[in-house]
């Protein structure tokens, strides 16, 4: 048991998110390099070639270029064991990545410091809120020229609406870079830009009150450093561990990742401010992550990793004790169903692998034989639970399916229905019709490229799709609520979820104040929970 609980304590589980070329796959290269996880010639290859090492295994990536996936990689580093959980880094993300989000114990927000705060992190950020998870802020590429410290971290805290607490302190940034000086131990680190790739960088350290800081930094950069440090421990908030894992503080550290600069001050420090694995709500109350059964949900279904076997595979994260390759266990939402979990593996910075054993906080990959759905629960001791349900994330764009030949109807249904039992799209019926006319609706656009490429390659089914302008779904949170008896504005459009939940769509949010103005009582909600 003692086995148990120290493999359980070393355990960290963190999502990285930012927008697209904010640095976050540098910067995930570079903790693996501390890892040991990969050697120096791994951390220089081109970007394109590991990434694709790591996920290419959809064809549309290959051909795009672009990972539409999200990976985990499990690295060792200073006796912890880190997942870090990568979300796709294109512009048309999707559901995937806000899923991601509720298998991760924490979150690191990477920002380009030359441009602040950017949509992707934005929309991340609010999954992270809704879960009260430790965000931890790590301001990149201080090694070009960055906007201005304080009004970086004011934006954080009015476009976010978190508090933040600088944890170190940039000096000077681009060209005259010089360090960052670190508020905890009153040190100042100094930069020189010749570490690409390296593990460590050529740094110094220096007392921020020792005379020859100025001669290592320059005199006005030495005195600016001292009157800004004053300036912030006046203003700036203070540092409170409690609020930080309640995700209202976000401990702010500046670096420049391609340099390899601050990156290990950063992974020291998170590791102290984060704790390991947390209880999770279940219908039987928190589930304690250090207790000895086994148990874990379902966030991502992956299809044709392997396009030779068409096969799925489900990722679940792990909430509690030990998983034993071959273990038997209940699969809940399958009608308590005992199986096997097949093919366990795990993503090993950049290898996938078969595990044998695996803890609370890791995240596994088995072979779904099309049983299990996002959300579902297995368990292996006597209590038998559900972890609290995945919510259903807004699709931002929609557009009416048909399949171009009527003979094909039934691969058509089978291929969009497992497609959306998958989590990549969801789909929609007209409120008043049968099954005829499909609506699919997807969080980035992408995913109706890819829909279309599926139905194509795996299921023979050529479909026609036509956009609709709507941009804005909302579920009525009260569900005594009678949908005909709704009156909303005219382009506001009435539709269900295949379970029958009634939907309202919108081409805009002015009409979803109209309609919440017209139907007092009524309540609108982002989030889709069953
Ligand atoms: P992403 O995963 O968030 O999309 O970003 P990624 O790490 O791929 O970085 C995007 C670009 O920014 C890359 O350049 C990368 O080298 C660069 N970059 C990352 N961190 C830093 C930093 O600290 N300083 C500077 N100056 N640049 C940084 P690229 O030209 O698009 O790709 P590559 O050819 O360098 O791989």
């Amino acid at each position: 048991m003692a086995d148990l609980k120290n493999e359980i304590e070393k355990r960290r589980t963190f999502a990285i998110i930012s927008h697209p070329d904010a640095g976050k796959t540098t910067l995930t290269e570079k903790f693996l390099l501390y890892g040991g996880a990969i050697n120096l010639a791994g951390s220089v290859k081109g970007k394109a070639t590991a990434r694709h090492a790591v996920s290419d295994w959809m064809e549309i990536e290959k051909e795009r270029g672009i990972s539409v996936t999200s990976s985990v990689l499990q690295f060792n580093y200073d006796n912890y064991c880190i997942n870090i959980l990568d979300t796709p880094g294109h512009q048309d993300f999707s559901e995937d990545t806000y899923r991601t989000l509720m298998a991760a114990d924490s979150a690191v927000m990477v920002i380009d410091a030359s441009k602040g705060v950017e949509a992707q992190t934005r929309k991340l950020f609010k999954v992270c809120v809704m879960r009260n998870i430790p965000i931890f802020t790590f301001i990149n590429k201080m090694d070009r020229e960055a906007r201005d410290t304080f009004e970086l971290l004011d934006e954080i805290e009015k476009e976010l609406g978190i508090a933040t607490c600088p944890i170190n302190w940039p000096i000077g940034s681009g060209k005259d870079f010089k360090g960052v000086y670190d508020r905890n131990t009153q040190m100042v680190t100094t930069f020189s830009d010749t570490q690409r790739g390296t593990k460590e960088g050529e740094t110094k350290e220096i007392s921020i009150d020792d005379s020859n800081l100025a001669d290592i930094i320059g005199e006005s950069f030495a005195a600016t450093v001292q009157d800004e440090v004053e300036l912030l421990d006046g203003a700036s908030a203070e540092f409170d561990m409690e609020l930080v894992s309640t995700g209202k503080l976000s401990p702010v550290f500046f670096g420049s990742a391609l340099t390899n600069f601050g990156v290990e001050i950063f992974l020291k420090y998170f590791l102290q401010m984060t704790s390991s694995p947390l209880p999770r709500n279940s219908n039987i109350g928190p589930i304690n992550p250090f207790g000895s059964d086994f148990s874990a949900f379902v966030f991502k279904i992956q299809a044709n990793m392997n396009k030779a076997h068409r096969d799925r595979i489900a990722f679940m994260r792990i909430c509690s004790g030990k998983f034993e390759a071959g273990m038997e266990v209940t699969h809940i939402q399958g009608g308590n169903k005992k199986l096997r979990l097949s093919q366990p593996q795990q993503l090993m910075a950049q290898e996938r692998k078969m595990v044998e054993e695996a803890y609370a906080g890791d995240i596994i990959g088995v072979f779904d034989p099309g049983i299990f759905s996002i959300g579902d629960t297995l368990c292996a001791g006597s209590d038998k639970f559900e972890f609290e349900g995945i919510p259903t994330f807004a699709p931002e764009h929609f557009a009416r399916v048909r399949q171009m030949d009527t003979m094909k109807r039934k691969q058509f249904v089978k291929g969009i229905s497992q497609i959306a039992q998958e989590g990549a799209i969801q789909i929609f019926q007209e409120y008043n019709t049968g099954m005829e006319e499909i609506i699919v609706g997807v969080v980035g656009v992408l995913q109706f490229d890819v829909l279309k490429y599926r139905l194509e390659n795996e299921y023979n089914v050529e479909i026609r799709m036509e956009n609709l302008p709507y941009e804005h779904i909302r579920w009525i949170a009260n569900k005594e609520v009678d949908l005909d008896k709704i009156v909303g504005t005219s382009d506001m459009k009435k539709i269900k979820d295949l379970k029958g939940n009634p939907l309202l769509l919108f081409v805009n949010s002015w009409s979803i104040g109209m309609t919440l103005d017209r139907n007092k009582g009524l309540e609108l909600s982002e989030f889709g929970r069953d």
